[in-house]
């Protein structure tokens, strides 16, 4: 089975300062790095990392060679990346003293995908793949559609979380990942409760509190503890358990196990500074306990 994620790609610049800048505040960050990010390259370096077999889909600028070289480096398959003539999609993120952060987030090329280059990456796909998409590109709508014409089972993160987005593929999942607040947004937005949507799979994550998952066929919730750890930076951690519960799947997990072995992948992310150049495989999970 294959994983086909539809997804973003950026330059992370990460700055790490004493406290959150305020308005008209000049601050000088105590470091800088720069890395690979993006939600979308996030879960699929965490699939491959997770040892699935993913093709990403997307795009990046004519400055953005060294992002699928990174990706290609990471496991994840690289052919369906285009080249477009826009820059580079790229994050600032500014990172506090306790791991808090905020992002500012230029699209550039994710959004910017030809949608004849999304319908054909997706010939490429049968029906036990799965097909995975978030909201930082363009076509999720178009592209959740032909996945599900096709068989496929439909993934989605409802982040960065944009009510239009979630409802215009919500008919068509078959998974949704959200966290507590993208929970509490959609369900302003719908009016129903995340446990009673048309979704078969419900997967909230609560930061400290754990994560639940609820399963429409069996109407059963499960709750899963938290995994403690003190935390460095919590950037990429929620695209690392939606890569790691895919993966666990893809490679014929049942969900229960799947979304175990996510929150210790989240969990060691919250540990380490960086995004998707910095992201667990299998062996740290095992010798995290999982
Ligand atoms: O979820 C974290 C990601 O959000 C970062 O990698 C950044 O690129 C933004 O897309
Ligand atoms: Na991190």
């Amino acid at each position: 089975m294959t994983i086909f994620n539809l997804g973003s790609i950026n330059a992370d610049l990460f700055y790490r300062v004493p406290h959150l800048p305020g308005p008209g505040e000049t601050l000088a960050a105590r470091s800088f790095q720069r890395g690979l990010g993006g939600k979308g390259a996030n879960m699929s370096v965490a699939a491959a990392r997770a040892a699935a077999r993913c093709v990403h889909i997307g795009a990046v600028g004519g400055d953005g060679g060294w992002a699928v070289d990174r990706l290609t480096e990471y496991g994840v398959y690289t052919q369906h990346i285009l080249t477009v003539s826009k820059d580079t999609g790229n994050a600032l993120i500014a990172i506090d003293d306790t791991g808090e952060n905020n992002i500012i987030l230029y699209p550039g090329a994710n959004q910017a995908i030809p949608i004849d280059h999304i319908a054909a990456a997706l010939q490429d796909a049968e029906s036990s793949d799965i097909f995975l998409t978030q909201n930082e590109t363009n076509g999720q709508r178009d592209a959740a559609e032909r996945a599900s014409a096709k068989g496929m089972r439909v993934a989605y993160a409802a982040a960065p979380f944009d009510p239009q987005a979630v409802k215009a593929v919500l008919p068509l999942l078959d998974i949704l990942f959200l966290n507590e607040v993208e929970a509490r947004q959609l369900q302003e937005a719908t009016g129903t409760a995340s446990e009673a949507l048309p979704v078969r799979d419900v997967i909230v994550t609560l930061g400290g509190d754990g994560a639940r998952w609820h399963n429409t066929d069996t109407g059963e919730t499960q709750v899963f503890p938290a995994v403690k750890v003190t935390p460095v930076d919590t950037t990429g951690a929620g695209d690392t358990f939606t890569g790691y519960v895919l993966a666990g799947l893809d490679r014929g997990l049942p969900m229960a196990q799947a979304i175990g072995q996510a929150m210790i992948a989240g969990a060691i992310m919250v540990t380490r500074q960086g995004t998707a150049d910095v992201i667990p495989d299998l062996r740290d999970v095992r010798d995290f306990g999982g």
